[in-house]
């Protein structure tokens, strides 16, 4: 991040004061000695010049920019607030980084601060801005995203932002305060939820897209459920899907219950396999045993996505048989999903039915963070989003449209990509290629 800027003007005024008062300062030492009070009464006299000149010169320095711009329409919203509709609170400090303002305000009555901070939302709306409120006695401090949302962005011009350390880092949007990024890594597991035709499935594919352009295979294995066989099928035949000798060697793509309930097995029994060499060497997580490469090298870590949990709900079951497996595969996920962050095991999964039956308590408890594009119900967006949070209803009709909620919640909009064949091509082993060219000449 670049340092906070203040205005011009504020810098001039600061500059040509602090030059000021050092002239002075330096003035009167020198006069000081040739008033010959001795060269040892001008030394005695220089640390309380320093004193005084370092404390005027803090209070220069931290002198806020002039009310004008951003700070200044907020003041003026914040006063139309005031219950009292009375003073306009003084701004004590103003910095801008970018997109995002963080302003203070000295309130004139303590009290103001509680009624203000409840009505975040209409401030948001008046001033067109993300906003963040803190209140804490006299002073009220608010950070504030000030960036347009754009109606379509990109996956390329997206992904020309500047992206953050981490291990497994994925862009989820444009969003008031800037691009939104997130660590998978970081995440216990990701659930999202939405309308049909609303952005899930291309959110999922613009993130393995960026993850295996980004991440080679020996540090990323995807393990893909997709009973539609279209939205997941640009990640056949990646090595990243396709794993190399000895590592859960059915990890693939799972287009039916039998083959989910397989996957779910091997994932499972890699997860135990890993907690057991974890145990012995005495390694607390994959972080851990990856930088310590003398105990049997590197593992890569594992992201299972499911492109549409209803489809691997036990209500789906068509018969007693089927409900059993849906029943088995539903507990093994859930233990993933408890368990797996620690030794490599992501999950990402989405759904159009954001309901108890398709994203059952011990699944929704783990999969904390979330996007939600725009549903049908207030009932769907807390599920989503959780208890009281109905925003997912009120969001635009407006494709690739979501609310990303983890540390900072934010609307945003998401990067498009429709075709992601093109850019995974190069990745791809040509056996594979070749069989794929066969059947299309067949
Ligand atoms: N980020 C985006 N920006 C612009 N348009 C988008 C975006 N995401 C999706 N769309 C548009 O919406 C269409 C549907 O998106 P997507 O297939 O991701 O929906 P979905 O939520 O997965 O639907 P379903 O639940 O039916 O699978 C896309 O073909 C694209 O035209
Ligand atoms: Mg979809």
């Amino acid at each position: 991040m670049s340092a906070p800027k203040r205005s011009a003007a504020a810098n001039e005024l600061r500059d040509w004061r602090v030059w000021a008062m050092v002239a002075v300062a330096v003035v009167v030492l020198v006069r000081a000695a040739l008033l010959r009070v001795g060269w040892w009464a001008a030394l005695a006299v220089l640390p309380v010049a320093g004193v005084v000149f370092a404390i005027v010169a803090i209070r220069l320095l931290r002198r806020p920019a002039a009310a004008s711009g951003f700070p200044a329409e907020a003041t003026r919203a914040l006063a139309a607030h005031l219950p009292d509709g009375g003073r306009p609170p003084r701004v004590l400090d103003a910095r801008q980084n970018g997109e995002v303002w963080e302003v203070e305000w000295r309130l004139h009555d303590r009290r103001s601060g509680q009624a203000l901070l409840k009505k975040t939302r209409d401030l948001e709306h008046e001033l067109g801005a993300a906003l963040e409120l803190h209140h804490d006695k006299h002073r009220l401090r608010m950070r504030a995203g000030t960036a347009e949302i754009p109606d379509v962005v990109t996956f390329e011009e997206f992904y020309r932002h500047p992206a953050p350390d981490g291990e497994l880092v994925v862009g989820i949007g444009m969003s008031r305060w800037g691009a939104v990024w997130a660590d998978l890594v970081k995440l216990p597991h990701l659930l999202i939820g939405g309308t049909t035709q609303f952005g899930k499935s291309v959110m999922v594919s613009q993130m393995l897209t960026r993850l295996a352009l980004t991440y080679g295979p020996e540090h990323l294995k995807l393990a893909l459920v997709d009973f539609k066989r279209v939205e997941l099928s640009a990640f056949e035949g990646l090595p990243h899907v396709t794993p190399p000798d000895g590592q859960a060697a059915s990890i693939a793509v799972a287009k039916d219950i039998e083959a989910y309930l397989e996957l779910l097995k091997v994932l499972s029994e890699s997860l135990d396999e890993r907690r057991l060499r974890f145990d012995l060497a005495r390694v607390k997580n994959i972080q851990d045993w990856n930088r310590r490469p003398e105990l049997g090298g590197r593992l890569p870590y594992v992201l299972l996505v499911i492109d549409e949990l209803a489809e691997v709900s036990v209500e789906e079951a068509g018969n007693p048989e089927e409900k059993r497996q849906r029943q088995e595969a539903l507990a093994l996920l859930a233990r993933m999903a408890r368990l797996g962050r620690a030794f490599g095991f992501h999950i990402i999964a989405a759904t159009q039915r954001p309901a108890v039956e398709t994203v059952p308590g011990p699944i929704k408890s783990q999969l904390l963070a979330r996007i939600c594009f725009k549903v049908a119900t207030g009932t769907e967006s807390r599920v989503v989003l959780g208890e009281d949070n109905s925003t997912g209803a009120e969001l635009p009709a407006h494709r690739g449209r979501g609310i990303w909620q983890w540390s900072l919640p934010a609307v945003f909009q998401g990067p498009l990509l429709t075709d992601p064949e093109p850019l995974l091509a190069g990745l791809k082993r040509p056996a594979v290629l070749a069989v794929e060219s066969e059947e299309e000449v067949a």
